[in-house]
């Protein structure tokens, strides 16, 4: 990969790339600036998306406009399998919207109607890299899986339990499947990688406030250990 796109939604999730990336230019788009630079002697450009799908997609798009050759997503998610502690890391293998619904129509739940694929699968050599990396850094505490994403933030036992029981998910968060879905249609790998804030129950909302940065700076770990490998 010649070029390496990496995308975080929020500034807890994109203020080490700031300290680290070389800096060699930087143009803005639909709003958002994206910084292009060095990690490593790779060549990256990374950017802020905001939160959400819509925000995320976008960026995808554009940073696939820009040329890059894959993109990476770094960020904190709320853990969807009960075996997943605050910290632990996720590897997506690949991505789905959890808020995907038209089963009313007879679509299958996270199905997009009329449309053969709507679970999207990551680059299983990017999966081997931020595997490995997560391994070396957090061992005995990281996991590949599922990564469902909606525009909610997901804070109850009942919600939680549902994405595990019947979607098999191993974590949620808001932008992964944007992304994924884009960088399928543009036929560009990517994987997304996520350390958990919180366990998306009750206390979800305190978790995350308490755990954001550090799982923002694990998720950003993960990235700068594997960039080296790449
Ligand atoms: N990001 C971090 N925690 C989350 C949660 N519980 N729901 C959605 N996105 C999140």
């Amino acid at each position: 990969y010649h070029k390496i796109g990496i995308i975080g939604a929020m500034v807890e999730e994109i203020e080490l790339l700031h300290k680290h990336v070389e800096k060699t230019g930087s143009f803005v788009k639909a709003g958002i600036e994206y910084v292009e630079g060095t990690l490593h002697g790779r060549q990256v450009v990374f950017c802020k998306s905001g939160v959400g799908k819509v925000n995320a997609a976008v960026c995808t798009q554009l940073l696939v406009d820009a040329g890059v050759e894959c993109v990476l997503f770094t960020g904190v998610a709320g853990a969807v399998d009960p075996s997943l502690n605050i910290g632990d890391i996720v590897v997506s293998t690949s991505c789905m919207q959890h808020d995907m619904d038209v089963t009313a129509l007879g679509f299958a739940r996270g199905q997009i109607p009329f449309q053969d694929v709507w679970e999207f699968e990551a680059a299983p050599d990017l999966v081997e890299l931020a595997t490995n990396a997560a391994e070396k850094l957090f061992p005995g505490r990281s996991a590949k899986g599922k990564v469902l994403s909606g525009d909610q933030f997901v804070s109850s036992r009942e919600t939680v339990k549902a994405l595990h029981d019947e979607l098999n998910g191993a974590c949620t968060e808001m932008e992964g499947a944007a992304l994924a879905q884009v960088c399928v249609m543009n036929d560009v790998p990517f994987v997304v990688i996520r350390s958990m804030s919180d366990k998306a129950d009750g206390s979800a909302h305190v978790n995350f406030a308490e755990f954001t940065v550090q799982a923002s700076v694990n998720s950003h770990s993960i990235i700068d250990e594997m960039i080296q490998h790449m």
